[in-house]
């Protein structure tokens, strides 16, 4: 059933394989074509946790900026920082300079080419491991992200709920993971979970694994992945503070480097807790609460955050953070973006 399996998938794959900036594709790859470990690193770290539609720009602006890792590792971090701004989870920018700087002072600008070296950069866990060591160099390692986890736990009908499922998950990937073409086969799984397999009305009608599927079989699709009971986000509240100086500079300050959105740039504001926090603002000023919060879900919680904006003098001195006259939207985070929003609304009305 192993090979069996495999290549009918990878059958499918030649004729449907997703059309990716990232990726080559069969055809060429069948040609001999391997693609760039750096490109595969970068994408691959841009899509944890993120969808390909998201990455897409993302990943062409980085190649394009930083066309090598050397590049990359020479860049400066605040420059990377403005530019990951807005695809979340900030702490996978910051290793990925981390990573890209030990890759060139360690390994001579050459990405390790085994899993296990793989494992040893910052940034690089084994999901990103073995997608890298497939991809780039066609090791013999299997990828369990969330789409295999579907795939898998549908083939299999696997009732034990996720996340406790993963180790049984993976070791029903392994075993379907063919010798040949594993590079081609670690993407002809995800895209068979991303365009065919999906998580609502799967088009089981042209899967090519259709007829060895036991959720097909018993009409149980909508049933897996069998998921454990998601826990209640709590909520915490914050402010922040906008003040726009008559220059049109705005007050900005830069996020400690640990913690949520570290590193990045925001607005001077409290810290994020269960009751609405008392916080004396940045400067002195007249400040107006716009009475509309920002909501934001990050993993863990959801965040409502009061905005309070100011109009300020030119020679006004704030005693937090800096006005910044260069300040560019896209440089904050999703959830700064939506606090400056606001504000802007209400400053220019
Ligand atoms: N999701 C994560 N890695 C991917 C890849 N290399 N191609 C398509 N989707 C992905």
């Amino acid at each position: 059933m192993r090979d069996l399996c495999a290549s009918d998938l990878l059958d499918w794959y030649d004729a449907h394989a997703r059309d990716l900036p990232w990726r080559v594709g069969p055809r060429a790859r069948a040609a001999g074509q391997r693609p760039d470990p750096y490109h595969v690193w970068l994408s691959e770290i841009m899509l944890q946790q993120t969808t390909v539609a998201a990455v897409r720009a993302y990943f062409l602006r980085f190649s394009e900026l930083w066309p090598t890792v050397e590049e990359l590792a020479a860049a400066e971090d605040t420059r990377v920082m403005a530019e990951w701004a807005g695809l979340g989870y900030y702490a996978r920018a910051r290793n990925l300079l981390k990573c890209a700087r030990q890759v060139v002072t360690d390994h001579g600008g050459a990405f390790p080419t085994t899993r296990e070296m793989l494992l040893t950069l910052p940034g690089v866990g084994p999901y990103t491991a073995s997608a890298i060591a497939a991809i780039a160099f066609d090791e013999v390692a299997t990828v369990v992200d969330g789409n295999v986890e579907r795939v898998v736990s549908r083939l299999f009908e696997v009732e034990t709920p996720l996340p406790k499922a993963k180790a049984e998950l993976t070791e029903i990937a392994g075993g379907l993971t063919p010798m040949g073409r594993p590079g081609d086969y670690a993407q002809a799984v995800m895209d068979l979970g991303a365009t065919i397999c999906t998580p609502k009305s799967p088009a089981c009608g042209i899967c090519p694994w259709m007829q060895s599927c036991g959720a097909r079989a018993s009409g149980r699709q909508a049933k897996f992945p069998v998921k454990a009971p998601k826990k209640v986000k709590p909520v915490r509240y914050g402010i922040v503070y906008l003040a726009r100086r008559s220059d049109g500079a705005w007050l900005v300050e830069t996020r400690p480097a640990r913690g949520l959105l570290g590193g990045m740039l925001g607005w001077p504001g409290s810290d994020w807790g269960e009751r609405v926090p008392e916080e004396a603002p940045p400067m002195v000023a007249d400040w107006r609460d716009l009475g509309i919060e920002v909501r934001h879900t990050f993993t863990h919680f959801h965040l409502r955050l009061s905005v309070k904006v100011a109009d300020v003098a030119l020679e006004a001195a704030p005693r937090r953070g800096r006005f910044k006259a260069d300040f560019r939207r896209s440089d904050l985070p999703t959830v700064m973006r939506k606090a400056f929003d606001l504000a802007v609304g209400e400053l220019e009305t």
